[in-house]
């Protein structure tokens, strides 16, 4: 159920809408209907929770424009998808996407999302962990119940790699470079990774929603990194240029717009995949089951039109890799 819109969501959406901006306390009060007393403690709420406003007498509230708290209706503010959907945004969880599943399974909407600010528990692929520090990333979960049939599944992997690298591309500037399957990479290291698990209706034994969930490294991590990913982690650089919020919006977006394109048979964004593959035509190792055995020497040919990856082995036989249980390795 849907927690009651207070006063202070609405200052913050109006906040939010109007970053930089001075906005009088009579105005404010004026479109919400409220006081002017109640509209002060909406913003003595806000300031305690971190929002950066500035207050005078006078003068108005403004939120500051390099404002980056994570918040509901900040993303709400930048988000284009009708109906709007719905986003859960959260100081801490172990995991948006064991968060975001379990609310599928109670029958959360086609759209709803989960962020959180950090992960304690935050979930890789292949049953790795996901390095989630706080203010410095951006952890989503996006619940999709596609109309699509069981095949193209794999499809919405492949999509939710081009939805967020072409959002990175326009709200931060920079191009990241697509490794096979989801990994989304800015100068040689991994700013991004994208697990999609789907949610099983225990009854049907058939898929009943897909959860994609995304991690960006939007910005330099605050503490120390783990040693295993210290070699390959990277961030997207000039995190004061952009606001968490809007790059989570155009993720959501984007996921959204191109859901529907795949709903329609339209797949022309594996083109961007491919424009966007850092491994076609390239030498790779191939593990299957995860890194336990000694990797298999290939050269990637192509990705297919269902996001598979085509290889040819050294022993001149081809196959076409889905992402289940499958890694590669770059060979320079
Ligand atoms: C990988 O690199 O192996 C995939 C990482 C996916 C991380 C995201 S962060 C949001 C969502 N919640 C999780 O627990 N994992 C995904």
């Amino acid at each position: 159920m849907r927690g009651r819109i207070t006063v202070k969501d609405r200052v913050l959406l109006i906040l939010e809408e109007n970053k930089g901006n001075t906005i009088s306390g009579e105005s404010l009060a004026k479109a919400l209907n409220v006081s002017r007393a109640a509209v002060w403690k909406a913003m003595k709420q806000l300031q305690d929770e971190g929002y950066e406003i500035s207050a005078g007498t006078n003068r108005g509230y403004c939120l500051d424009p390099n404002s980056d708290v994570l918040s509901m209706q900040g993303i709400a503010s930048y988000v284009r998808a009708t109906p709007q959907p719905r986003v859960m945004v959260y100081e801490s969880v172990d995991s948006t996407n064991k968060l975001a599943k379990s609310l599928a399974i109670d029958g959360a909407l086609h759209g709803t999302c989960v962020a959180a600010n950090t992960q304690t528990a935050g979930r890789g692929r292949l049953g790795r962990s996901f390095f989630s520090p706080p203010q410095s990333g951006i952890y989503l979960s996006i619940i999709l119940r596609p109309e699509i049939d069981i095949t193209k599944a794999t499809l919405i992997t492949t999509m939710a790699s081009v939805a967020t690298a072409t959002a990175i591309s326009d709200v931060c500037g920079i191009e990241t470079d697509i490794k096979w399957v989801n990994d989304l990479y800015y100068q040689g290291k991994k700013v991004c990774g994208i697990l999609t698990e789907a949610v099983t209706n225990f009854e049907t034994g058939k898929i009943d929603s897909i959860v994609v969930g995304i991690g960006i490294n939007s910005a330099p991590p605050n503490c120390d990194l783990p040693d295993e990913i210290k070699g390959i982690y990277g961030f997207i650089p000039g995190s004061f240029s952009f606001s968490r919020n809007q790059l989570t919006a155009e993720v959501i977006s984007r996921v959204m717009e191109l859901c529907s394109a795949i709903e329609d048979g339209d797949y022309s964004f594996i083109e961007e995949y491919r424009r966007r593959s850092m491994v076609i035509g390239k030498k790779i190792d191939v593990f299957k089951g995860g890194i336990k055995h000694d990797p298999f020497h290939a050269t990637a040919i192509d990705v297919d039109k269902f996001g598979g990856l085509t290889v040819k082995y050294d022993n001149g036989k081809t196959e076409t890799l889905t992402s289940g249980e499958v890694s590669i390795r770059l060979n320079d």
